[in-house]
């Protein structure tokens, strides 16, 4: 089925602000609406830049800042980020903003700033469609005890705990950690584990509907190609991993069950051509995002913004 496209023929963020209530709504049942402003925006990044920048106020919401990222990413502009860097020649597949918080955004604007040279497209799946294509007995397995991220923060291995918290002292980290609702332990030779417990299926907070919300496949081990998988693997063991997904009870997500999750999506995945000037205003529960693998320098621009718990 094919996104609704709003065709924006006036000033971008008064245009927005006058049906602001309609585009969201519109969002939660189709997972995301395209906002076409190409005539104002198209081939003129500073324009798009701040555009987005002061979207999140047109729709009466605020930006909601990237935390606990699990890749660096960059600020293009002051509340403008790029996507999380993550290798040209690997599919990002089906993901949230921010599902691995305690206070995942409730919308994420996409919009491209330079395109790929080849490939790179945004995929999109419906988190309800997702939910009821998986077998019963991992719904019931998730939905009784959510799912589990476990980092384990050695130095110069991937992102640091440091860059994570933004503070270099450990006294702040666990303030931070309570906050933000994330159980933190400190080894004897400096390293930290971060494991955060979330729950496997959220309801909509516009529509009702239960939704398949969480990144358990896409933060597993199992989405790592061999030969990287294998010596991770050897080198830690699952429970040592820099990054990985448990089920609820700590236990490791079987290859049965990943393939099964992973699976899930595709019955409604759909893949969206994002031109120059179009912004892709997502429903964060509602729809899971993704991308094709690309060649080139592409830079697509994101701006999370609200909150599911007060959205
Ligand atoms: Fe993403």
């Amino acid at each position: 089925m094919a996104l609704p496209v709003a065709d924006v023929d006036a000033e971008v963020l008064g245009w927005v602000a006058d049906r602001a209530d309609e585009l969201l709504a519109s969002a939660a049942v189709d997972g995301a609406v395209v906002l076409d402003a190409r005539r104002q925006l198209a081939g003129d990044s500073a324009a798009l830049l701040s555009v987005l920048q002061q979207l999140p106020d047109a729709f009466g919401s605020a930006v909601a800042p990237p935390r606990e990222n699990f890749a660096s990413r960059i600020e293009l502009a002051p509340g403008v980020w790029s996507t999380p860097e993550w290798s040209g020649d690997r599919e990002m597949c089906a993901h949230h903003e921010g599902a691995q918080l305690a206070d995942p955004p409730a919308w994420l604007l996409m919009a491209l700033v330079r395109p790929a040279d080849s490939g790179g497209e945004v995929f999109l799946a419906d988190t309800r469609k997702a939910l009821q294509e998986l077998p019963i007995e991992l719904r019931d397995d998730f939905a009784a005890d959510g799912w589990l991220l476990q980092r384990n923060f050695r130095p110069h291995l991937g992102v640091g705990w440091d860059e994570v918290f933004g503070t270099k002292d450990p006294v702040r980290v666990e303030e931070l950690a309570g906050q933000w609702l994330v159980d933190v332990e400190w080894a004897r030779d400096g390293s930290l584990r971060a494991t955060s417990r979330r729950p496997a299926i959220v309801r909509h907070p516009g529509t009702g509907a239960d939704c398949w919300f969480n990144q358990l496949a896409f933060l597993n081990h199992l989405s790592i190609p061999e030969p990287e998988r294998a010596v991770l693997l050897d080198a830690f063991g699952v429970g040592g991993l820099p990054l990985t997904t448990l089920r609820g009870d700590g236990t490791a997500v079987s290859a049965d069950q990943y393939d099964a999750i992973s699976r899930s999506y595709l019955s409604s995945q759909q893949t969206v051509e994002l031109l120059s000037g179009q912004i892709l205003l997502v429903d964060n529960v509602a729809a899971a995002h993704g991308r094709t693998p690309f060649t080139g320098l592409r830079v697509v621009a994101e701006v999370p913004f609200g909150h599911v718990a007060s959205s």
